[in-house]
């Protein structure tokens, strides 16, 4: 079968190659789904991955198979498979366990080790490609009334880990009622943020440099947040008007915004950064500054990677609640489908040049 991968380490190296079709008897246990990829969808991981600043080959290849974001429909199961079964929509989640005790728990997003194993990123193959098999385990049910939104349950999976590890940490607080949050960055993770903040009853903000007018500002609008553009509104404006953020998620991909939001933090506050900035950027910070505001004030910083099973699924059922408070909203993300595997190098040339692109992916094959 056909599947597009990259070698890393040689940039541009994008490629169609050919892998042997797996099996469900490739699983030990009896507990191996066989998925028919319909849809995957490709980010600035790909993107960095394909520049060669980010990604390893699995041991014995010289090839790393791409894509992460994962939307197929169940072919075969295991006879040990009691949670799905052929014609179920569903999405695979992307770490896989190493050794530590956070990966024996099913808490892989949580590693401790250096090495991380994550399918199309890091030393397993991913999922551009005709068919996967997977654990059960990794293999989560897409409702289908949300199959609209196919390649979405990834991204959302990483929003969602992000503020709920917010939530989980402020539990130091004993009371924390926030009220105001900004999302840093309006590309897919930002705006699934905005979503997760608002069905949580915050008032948010969801700031990009763009002035309105733009797809991601109509998002937002649609969500019923509020847009703010950083060429009218600068960060220190917008928090002498609205107040300083209880919660942030930082998810622009330039670290300088991330230091950035150190000064618009509230006391008590939390900031999250989920960037992965695969470059080799610096900038100057005011040190002093930051150090004594966030002493005074008891303020937390947190990154947060990648996302476990739980986080796929509270993503997906916070989607059908969006879909419901704000219907047909979210789908308007997905602005670029390309038809078929071999149109990888139009699926790559999107990725980095179709500015207004939120969400490139390839339909892979019909039901
Ligand atoms: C993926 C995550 C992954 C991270 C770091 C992101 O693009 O969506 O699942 O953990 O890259 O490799
Ligand atoms: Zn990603």
């Amino acid at each position: 079968m056909r599947a597009v991968a990259v070698i890393p380490g040689k940039p541009n190296s994008v490629h169609l190659t050919e892998l042997p079709r797996p099996s469900v008897h490739d699983i030990a246990d009896g507990k191996g789904i066989l998925v028919k990829v319909l849809k995957v969808g490709v980010d600035a991981t790909d993107r960095e991955i394909n520049d060669a600043l980010y990604g390893n080959a699995p041991p014995g290849y010289k090839f790393l198979v791409l894509g992460h974001e994962s939307f197929g429909i169940v072919q075969e199961v295991g006879p040990n498979v009691r949670n799905l079964k052929p014609g179920d929509y569903v999405a695979a989640t992307v770490r896989r366990p190493g050794g530590s005790i956070y990966d024996t728990i099913g808490t892989y997003d949580m590693t401790s080790e250096e090495t991380y194993f994550e399918r199309g990123i890091n030393l397993l193959h991913g999922y551009l490609t005709e068919y996967f098999v997977d654990h059960e385990d990794y293999i989560v049910r897409v409702p289908p009334g949300l199959k609209h939104l196919h390649v979405l349950m990834e991204p959302i999976s990483c929003a969602a880990k992000a503020v709920q590890q917010a939530y989980e940490v402020q539990r130091r607080m004993k009371v924390w009622r926030p009220r105001v949050a900004y999302v840093l960055g309006a590309g897919q993770i930002g705006l699934l943020a905005t979503l997760i903040l608002k069905l949580r009853g915050l008032d948010v903000y969801c700031i990009a440099r763009s002035k309105p007018g733009t797809l991601s500002s109509e998002i937002v609008a649609g969500l019923e947040a509020t847009y703010v553009s950083t060429s009218e509104t600068p960060l220190e404006a917008l928090a002498l008007k609205v107040g300083k953020a209880d919660l942030i998620i930082d998810a622009t991909g330039a670290s300088a915004m991330s230091f950035g939001a150190m000064e618009v933090l509230g006391h008590n506050g939390v900031l999250v950064w989920t960037s992965i900035t695969g470059g080799n950027h610096s900038i100057e910070i005011k040190s002093d500054k930051i150090n004594i505001d966030w002493v005074l004030g008891n303020k937390l910083l947190l990154g947060s990677v990648n996302a476990n099973r739980e986080h796929f699924e509270s993503g997906i059922r916070d989607l059908a609640l969006g879909e419901v408070m704000y219907p047909g909203v979210i789908q308007r993300i997905l602005t670029n489908p390309v038809d078929g595997l071999e149109n990888f190098s139009e699926m790559m040339r999107l990725l980095v040049e179709e500015k207004t692109a939120l969400k490139v992916y390839t339909n892979v094959a019909e039901e």
